[in-house]
């Protein structure tokens, strides 16, 4: 009797942690699909959906994205990120899409999207890429790899993670997210270029540096 109370309550708790795991992430659609009612003010998870007889074909519609962006900054990269806000019908379904364009040595700089993982293909050009793991388990371990045309790389959700052009010629890569609006946290901008800023006592502590060293970090990119 005892063991099979142990098996019932040992079911149980994995059914538990399940539905725990299910919940963390997008849930399934409930219906065919739910375009982005912007102008609805009624506040849920996402967006409410606008009336399907208003639906139309432009609402799951975007252009542009083999239109190479401008990477004359800092960087050297131009992000083209459209998420449920410029694709009203990705609302509720959990996907969106990410191009990047890199000059030779363009690079997204370690950041992570707080609600997707990612998988990116390389079109054009060579692409070093990495995560991070976390501190729980293997140590904060650097999983990389230099990807070539038609490669693709998992970034697992939530993981810090790098993009940088290792070749000579420009770079592509288009990526599919688990996520509408996966959000991206750039590390470095994130630490450094909060407002208001992070008391310099933290961050000199943490990062193990000088003060002065904060406030060069602090300052944007050029
Ligand atoms: C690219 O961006 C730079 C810097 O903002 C600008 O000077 C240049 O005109 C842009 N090039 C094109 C083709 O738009």
């Amino acid at each position: 009797m005892a063991n099979v109370m142990l098996l019932f309550l040992s079911i149980l708790a994995i059914i538990n942690r399940t539905t725990l795991i299910v919940l963390a992430h997008e849930p399934s659609p409930l219906q065919d699909f739910c375009v982005a009612d912007f102008k609805n003010p009624v506040r849920v998870n996402g967006f409410a959906c606008l009336d399907q007889k208003q639906v139309t074909a432009d609402n799951f519609l975007f252009r542009g994205l083999n239109i190479a962006g401008n990477t004359s900054n800092p960087l050297g990269v131009f992000v083209n990120r459209p998420t449920v806000l410029e694709i009203p019908g990705l609302n509720t379904l959990g996907i969106s899409t990410v191009r990047v364009d890199y000059s030779p040595q363009g690079l997204v700089p370690p950041h992570r999207h707080p609600r997707a993982t990612e998988i990116l293909t390389v079109l054009e050009g060579t692409v070093l890429a990495g995560f991070i793991t976390s501190d729980n388990g293997p140590e904060n371990r650097l999983i990389s790899k230099v990807l070539h045309k038609g490669d693709a790389f998992v970034f697992p959700f939530g993981l810090v993670h790098f993009q940088q052009n290792v070749g000579e010629e420009n770079a592509v890569t288009i990526a599919f997210l688990s996520g509408q609006n996966p959000g991206v946290i750039p590390i470095a901008n994130s630490v450094f270029g909060s407002d208001p800023p992070i008391n310099s006592d933290v961050l000199a502590k943490a990062f193990k540096i000088d003060k002065s060293v904060v406030n060069k970090l602090r300052a944007p990119y050029k």
